[in-house]
């Protein structure tokens, strides 16, 4: 089998999405399961899976108390043709088993014979992994990907087969090797997008844990004089930003969303609200249009609305005046 025999999805209703970068700590997970969280607040049906062996978006989800797991973990699924009946919550995961790199990773190239035709390991996974993908499409509105922090056989079948694709990133100078093998490795999603799946999106680098220093306004500057076209900007253009806040983290830790923190964490209102705006953009770039019947939950209280909203016009302010700083050259 070569790269042009690879299976792609035709038109889906489930949009997915792939969360990913060749680098670990940056905030895969945590957007992740806050994305998931969030979409599923507003009345979206969300499958996550979960390609990192580590396993902590399985874990932060499954604290949550609000997801269930899937009957078969990522690794079976990958292994054999499994036919899969969700429950109707609306809200479930494809676990991770820690089992990925043993079994498909290092054994990628392993020939196998299957109806007397031998084919390599991983261009069997990546059959099952596209059919399971369309057996979840009645199911879902969305469907988000958490990648390893590596370039392996995950990556190609995880970009061969989803919509869109967003890469969070720290900013240090460093980070611009990561982010160019990212993008043009052979992995790299121009690669993948031009030979195997043109309908890819990339929908950007979006810096995390962003700190108000100078080492960190200098890594954006050289960054974006770099490789800037390819960030994730808002309707206006700008470089959308998210801060270092503990409050992301704790959430983590409790597996609860930001949107559950703000409640009682005043603080915490201003890194939701412009975590909220990035998360409405993402959603709407991908397109996902909601298919279910379920009542679209209650998330964001009257009282704080306002709030919030002054948040929202102060951070957009914030994010001119750092536009402004960097020469105008962002977006
Ligand atoms: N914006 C943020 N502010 C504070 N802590 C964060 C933020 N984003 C992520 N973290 C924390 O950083 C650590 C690494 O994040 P994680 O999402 O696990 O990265 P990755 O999946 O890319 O390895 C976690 O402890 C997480 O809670
Ligand atoms: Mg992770």
């Amino acid at each position: 089998m070569t790269w042009a025999d690879l299976p792609l999805l035709g038109n889906q209703i489930m949009k997915t999405l792939y969360i990913g970068i060749q680098k670990g700590g940056v905030g895969k997970s945590t957007q992740t399961c806050q994305l998931a969280f969030y979409a599923r607040s507003q009345g979206y049906r969300v499958l996550v899976i979960d390609f990192d062996d580590q396993a902590n978006t399985t874990h932060c989800l499954a604290r949550s108390g609000k997801v269930m797991p899937l009957s078969k973990t990522v690794t079976e699924v990958m292994m054999k043709p499994v036919s899969i009946n969700p429950d109707n919550s609306g809200f479930n995961i494809l676990a991770a088993d820690g089992r990925f790199n043993g079994v498909l990773v290092e054994q990628a190239r392993v020939k196998v014979e299957v109806g007397g035709i031998k084919t390599e390991l991983s261009s069997l996974a990546h059959q099952h992994f596209a059919q399971f993908l369309e057996s979840m499409d009645a199911y879902y509105d969305i469907c988000i990907i958490d990648g390893p922090p590596s370039l392996d056989i995950r990556v190609t079948i995880a970009l061969t087969l989803a919509n869109a694709v967003l890469s969070p990133i720290e900013l240090m100078q460093e980070s611009i090797e990561g982010m160019s093998n990212t993008l043009y490795g052979q992995r790299g999603i121009l690669n993948i997008k031009s030979i195997l799946n043109p309908k890819l999106q990339f929908l950007g680098f979006l810096p995390n844990k962003v700190q108000s220093n100078e080492t960190q306004r200098a890594a954006l500057k050289e960054l974006n004089e770099r490789i800037g076209q390819h960030f994730f900007t808002n309707n206006e253009g700008v470089v959308a930003l998210i801060p270092l806040r503990s409050a992301i983290s704790e959430c983590q830790k409790q597996g609860i969303s930001l949107a559950d923190i703000v409640k009682t964490n005043t603080m915490a209102r201003s890194t939701w609200a412009n975590l909220r705006k990035i998360f409405d953009l993402i959603l709407e770039r991908i397109g996902v249009e909601e298919h279910s019947q379920v009542e679209h939950a209650q998330i964001a209280h009257d009282q704080t609305e306002r709030e919030v909203g002054e948040h929202i016009a102060s951070n957009i302010i914030h994010l001119a005046e750092q536009k402004a700083r960097v020469g105008g050259q962002l977006g």
